[in-house]
């Protein structure tokens, strides 16, 4: 073949591949090792050095042609591959958010959203402390010393420690630990939630081993029960969003707590079921009390100078008081169907303003 019509038929072939692959393998068969441009190329090594002269500009010429061309359509193709990938990438920012894929917020995940917005509303921050937790933390510093009998109310899962030394741990049984972590870790006057997971081993249809509970504390000086009382009550009419809840205080015992008050609110009937509000009945919804002195002592600070409230309660309950679910286990059986129905929208963001379940 001659050189010219090499030239045409590469060219040719380079300018009608249509990817990139295609390309490559084209270049390999014209300028790989043995490729038809080479083994012109090769072919001068055998001539004399007259010819040579003459024909090696030829050659250089159809190589340099036909590496141009292949540059040139590479070019082309991965300009055109990513002009198409771009194309595909696209989001179509007015497409109306039904159409996208569905999933939902659980009623745990939201119930906790709204009660942070609450509080939050109210000047407390957020606490966090571990699920694996010391001892000392879960029970002693709460005034509740080993071979206290409210250890054995608990049900504790105990933790092996792969050392076998130092204190012993468990997963926290309550949010109160981190009553002392926040204590010891901050300056009062303090004011926090804890929402988390807790642990008791425990099972049947209104006790899973892992539930969630939210703990509040405010640490100052001069408070007292009034300054309890009201903002449970604040905090309950926001959350079940009625001006006519009833609450009603009773004398209780918890270690940490003195004195300790239990927190009822009242349900009235409605078509068959219990409906928040009114005072036909009296549900228990939360335990709360003057934090113990000895428990503010426990911590490092005065008693003397920082008093304090604390209350906790269940998450999930308060979530099936909310929105009327009846049984317990279904919130973790994650079962399709049943998040369908109870779960929240992503967009259904809880805000004071909006009303925190609208
Ligand atoms: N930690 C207690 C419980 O789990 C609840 C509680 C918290 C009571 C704070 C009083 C003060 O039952």
């Amino acid at each position: 073949m001659t050189t010219d019509a090499l030239r045409a038929d590469l060219l040719a072939a380079i300018d009608s591949a249509t990817t990139l692959e295609a390309l490559e393998a084209l270049r390999v068969t014209a300028l790989g090792k043995s490729g038809s441009v080479t083994l012109f190329m090769k072919s001068l090594g055998g001539m004399d050095a007259e010819a040579r002269l003459l024909i090696a500009p030829v050659f250089q010429a159809l190589r340099e042609a036909v590496a141009t061309a292949i540059e040139a359509k590479k070019t082309a193709l991965e300009a055109a591959a990513l002009a198409a990938r771009l194309a595909s990438e696209q989001i179509d920012l007015s497409l109306p958010a039904a159409q996208s894929p569905r999933g939902s917020v659980h009623p745990i995940s939201q119930v906790m959203d709204e009660l942070s917005e609450i509080f939050a509303d109210l000047g407390f921050a957020v606490a966090e402390g571990p699920e694996i937790e010391d001892d000392w933390h879960n029970f002693t510093a709460l005034n509740i010393p080993p071979e206290h009998p409210a250890r054995a109310m608990h049900d504790t899962f105990y933790v092996r420690r792969e050392d076998g030394e130092g204190e012993r741990m468990v997963l926290r049984t309550h949010t109160s630990p981190v009553q002392i972590r926040t204590m010891m870790g901050q300056k009062p006057p303090i004011r926090i939630i804890a929402p988390g997971r807790v642990y008791r081993s425990d099972s049947d249809a209104t006790h899973t081993p892992m539930f969630h509970q939210i703990e509040g504390m405010v640490i100052d000086r001069g408070i007292h029960l009034g300054h309890l009382k009201w903002t449970l009550e604040t905090f309950l009419k926001a959350f079940f969003e009625r001006d006519d809840i009833q609450l009603r205080l009773r004398p209780s015992y918890f270690p940490f707590t003195e004195p300790s008050v239990e927190v009822d609110v009242g349900y009235s009937i409605v078509n068959g079921s219990r409906v928040i509000g009114g005072a036909d009945g009296w549900m228990e919804v939360l335990g709360s009390g003057m934090v113990h002195p000895r428990v503010i002592a426990n911590c490092g600070l005065d008693p003397a100078e920082w008093q304090g409230f604390a209350f906790g309660t269940g998450v999930d309950r308060l979530a099936m008081l909310k929105y009327g679910m009846d049984d317990l286990r279904a919130f973790f059986d994650a079962d399709f169907r049943w998040q369908r129905h109870y779960g929240f929208s992503a967009l259904d963001v809880p805000t004071l303003s909006g009303g925190v379940g609208a």
